[in-house]
């Protein structure tokens, strides 16, 4: 009964604001590419950006890494992701899957991907494919299921705004590029800490405004693990 008067109090406050936030939009996706800076491994030399889209975060990414590879499935994003990245010679996009794509990665980063694709089989290829000290920073979303879960919804639809006022304090519509794939969230928070916990021992999952998440872990080098399971 709670849940069903905060579900419909969330859609209220965020269909009210709809008309501002369509006035000052700000990509909620981009707006974590300054937390993902400040948790770059040490070692440099590959990066995997899975379901790279328009290709913004592997543009950036190529400033720092020897390699970066962009992979989506989606033939327009990839179009759009080769147009921006044009010029840049350390970089590679490709349809590539994660599960095909060579192990030995220093970071591999998802922003709004990994409820895309099965949330265990995604972890454990992670977790194969990363190098010993790589980090994935991942920024994710899930679907509101406990009361947490919608107080905090409430939280992010009432300071949406805040931030777009902040980004663009005059109206500005400027933000049309190729629309990207989009797929509604079926795991809570709660499930997607639980596989994270099983796959990815020590990952740190926190809640983020804008309606996400994030996760990052770093996969321990040989002596860790030893002491990570004796
Ligand atoms: C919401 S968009 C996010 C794009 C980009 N990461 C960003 O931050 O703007 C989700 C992207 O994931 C891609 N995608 C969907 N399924 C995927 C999969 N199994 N593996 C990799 N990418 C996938 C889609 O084609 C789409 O470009």
């Amino acid at each position: 009964m709670l849940s069903h008067v905060l579900t419909g109090t969330t859609r209220f406050v965020r269909s009210s604001l709809d008309h501002f936030n369509a006035r000052h939009p700000w990509s909620h996706n981009d707006a974590f590419h300054p937390w993902i800076f400040t948790q770059l491994p040490n070692n440099r030399a590959r990066a995997l950006d899975v379901g790279c889209g328009h290709g913004v975060l592997v543009a950036k990414l190529a400033e720092h890494f020897e390699h970066v590879h962009g992979i989506d499935p989606d033939s327009s994003m990839r179009r759009a992701s080769i147009d921006r990245c044009a010029g840049l010679s350390n970089v590679t996009i490709d349809d590539t899957t994660l599960a095909d794509a060579s192990p030995g990665f220093d970071l591999i980063t998802m922003v709004a991907v990994l409820h895309h694709m099965d949330l265990i089989t995604g972890l454990q290829q992670v977790r194969d494919h990363l190098a010993e000290g790589g980090r994935f920073l991942c920024v994710g979303l899930a679907h509101s299921d406990s009361m947490a879960d919608h107080v905090w919804d409430i939280v992010c639809a009432l300071t949406n705004p805040l931030i777009g006022f902040m980004r663009h304090p005059w109206p500005n519509y400027a933000l049309s590029t190729a629309p990207l794939p989009t797929r509604n969230p079926d795991l809570s928070i709660a499930t997607i800490r639980t596989a994270v916990d099983h796959v990815l021992p020590g990952a740190r999952v926190r809640r983020r405004l804008a309606f996400r998440h994030t996760i990052e872990w770093t996969k321990p080098a040989p002596q860790q693990k030893k002491t990570l399971f004796r």
